[in-house]
């Protein structure tokens, strides 16, 4: 059975899969995850030049991360809105690296989010918030509420990583009240929750997943990546249900 989306169990088992028996470290495809997230936004947007990039306090929220450093490198102007740094310590000093990183280019990191999201202060919005593993079954809570509110309501075209934040990774944006990207990265594969996405740009990143795993998984009707590309686009119809 060939198939194009992973639900939740399924995309949980791959990365155990690739952190396990395929000998990957959560750095290592999470600088690869960013790196891609970079290309397909400068894909998209070849002169947006300023991002605001929010990350919230997982995986996700480190994809953001590499995401902006490498933005940087592109010639854009990134901005990271982190309200929740992970602790110092377990894999929280990973995601100190992170920010060291971001600080040594000079890139502002806030913990506040701005009072607008709008043409005034910002092009693009990046966001990092949530990915496969978030349910809205919890609700949204604080520091995240504020920016989430801001996202819903904001002028600016939103980037999400992997999963729009907020929706649910299966079924999508239930409740109809959740945010409408314009472009999504789906990571390694997309989710079920891209059949929902109606924005204008869908790509595919995340280019780290061994052959045997893309026939195991059953995803060999993804569309290859060319050349040296880290993403590729997807046709809005490849993904509905
Ligand atoms: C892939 O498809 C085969 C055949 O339908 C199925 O048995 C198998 O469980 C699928 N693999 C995964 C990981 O879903």
């Amino acid at each position: 059975m060939r198939q194009l989306m992973l639900g939740q169990r399924l995309a949980q088992e791959l990365d155990v899969e690739l952190m396990g028996s395929g000998g990957f470290a959560l750095e290592q495809l999470m600088e690869l995850a960013g790196l891609s997230v970079a290309c397909a936004i400068a894909a998209v947007w070849p002169v947006a030049t300023r991002l605001l990039v929010v990350c919230g306090p997982g995986n996700n929220g480190g994809d953001g991360l590499v995401a902006a450093r490498h933005l940087l490198h592109f010639g854009y102007h990134p901005t990271v809105l982190y309200p929740k740094a992970p602790k110092d310590s377990g894999t929280g000093i990973f995601y100190k690296n992170l920010l060291t990183q971001l600080e040594k280019i000079d890139v502002p990191v806030l913990d506040t989010t701005p009072e607008t999201l709008s043409k005034d202060n910002y092009d693009v919005v990046v966001d990092a918030v949530f990915g496969f593993s978030f349910s809205p079954s919890g609700g949204i809570r604080a520091p995240f509420d504020v920016v989430m509110d801001r996202m819903k309501t904001t002028e600016l075209p939103i980037a999400s990583i992997d999963i729009p934040s907020g929706w649910d990774v299966e079924k999508g944006d239930e409740a109809g009240d959740g945010l409408r990207p314009a472009m999504l990265v789906s990571l390694t594969a997309p989710k079920l929750c891209a059949a929902h996405f109606t924005g204008e740009h869908h790509f595919l990143g995340g280019r780290f997943l061994p052959p045997n795993m893309r026939e195991k998984y059953n995803l060999t009707d993804l569309p290859p990546f060319e050349g040296t590309a880290q993403c590729v686009r997807l046709e809005s119809d490849v993904c509905r249900i």
